[in-house]
């Protein structure tokens, strides 16, 4: 099962993608997280994406397909995969599509988690992630039992440095711009099924797993 999922930022993609690999058993790919820890490694992709995704743009196409096409060809992907916030750009998905013919593989399913934009800042203002394991909760929606405190691993909860309410206004316009027109270009491929992301979390991963089984 190789999956696509997407949604505009703080729609939940991260939270269900977690979900989705209790289900399948198969590897999450987060461009985001894979551009994080190149930050925390401090190499050069690091410094590069850091400064973009610090402004709420968009880390280079070049530089994005290339992590990707060298993270999927790798063993664990041959049983499948969840990506998590790539492509982001018709130039990445055009690149995606390549990549896939080249390992002998296809898009089983994208799936988009639609959340209204007033939504969006409120949830990314209020997420916490855990420093250790990386779970992700949200102060309101999602809260950890001890404030600050991760559930799972006894960590201690961060806050990401792009979720202000100021950066998430640029990543917002961003998706708008970039972003939203790969609905029609998975549209056009067939493959494209929308879930309700207002709904709450678990009622979410359900919407998908039964696109899926589908
Ligand atoms: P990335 O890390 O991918 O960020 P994003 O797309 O903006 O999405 P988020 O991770 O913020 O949100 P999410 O959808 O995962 O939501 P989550 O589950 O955490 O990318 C960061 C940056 O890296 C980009 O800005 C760019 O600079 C760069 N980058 C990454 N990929 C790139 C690419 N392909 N090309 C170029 N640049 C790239 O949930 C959010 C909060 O909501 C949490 O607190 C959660 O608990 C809560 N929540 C989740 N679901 C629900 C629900 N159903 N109800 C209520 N609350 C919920
Ligand atoms: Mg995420
Ligand atoms: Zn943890």
């Amino acid at each position: 099962m190789h999956i696509l999922l997407m949604g505009p930022p703080g729609a939940g993609k991260g939270t269900q993608a977690a979900n989705l690999v209790t289900e399948f058993g198969i590897p999450h790919i987060s461009t985001g997280d894979m551009f994080r820890a190149a930050v925390k490694e401090g190499t050069e992709l690091g410094k590069q994406a850091k400064a973009c995704m610090d402004a709420g743009k968009l880390v280079p196409d070049e530089v994005t397909i290339g992590i990707v096409r060298e993270r999927l060809a790798k063993d664990d992907c041959k049983k499948g995969f969840i990506l998590d916030g790539f492509p982001r750009t018709v130039e990445q998905a055009d690149a995606l599509d390549g990549i896939m013919k080249d390992l002998g593989l296809s898009i089983t399913r994208v799936l988009n988690i639609n959340v209204p934009a007033e939504d969006l800042i409120e949830r990314a203002v209020g997420r916490r992630i855990c420093k250790k394991c990386g779970a992700t909760y949200h102060v309101k929606f999602h809260p950890s039992k001890a404030e600050g405190v991760c559930d799972a691993c006894g960590g201690e909860l961060y806050q990401r440095a792009d979720d202000s309410a100021e950066t998430m206004k640029n990543r917002l316009a961003v998706y708008e711009d970039s972003t939203r027109p790969l609905i029609e270009y998975y549209k056009k491929a067939g493959v494209y099924t929308e879930v309700d992301g207002r709904q709450a979390i678990d009622a979410v991963t359900k919407g998908l797993v039964e696109a899926l089984k589908s």
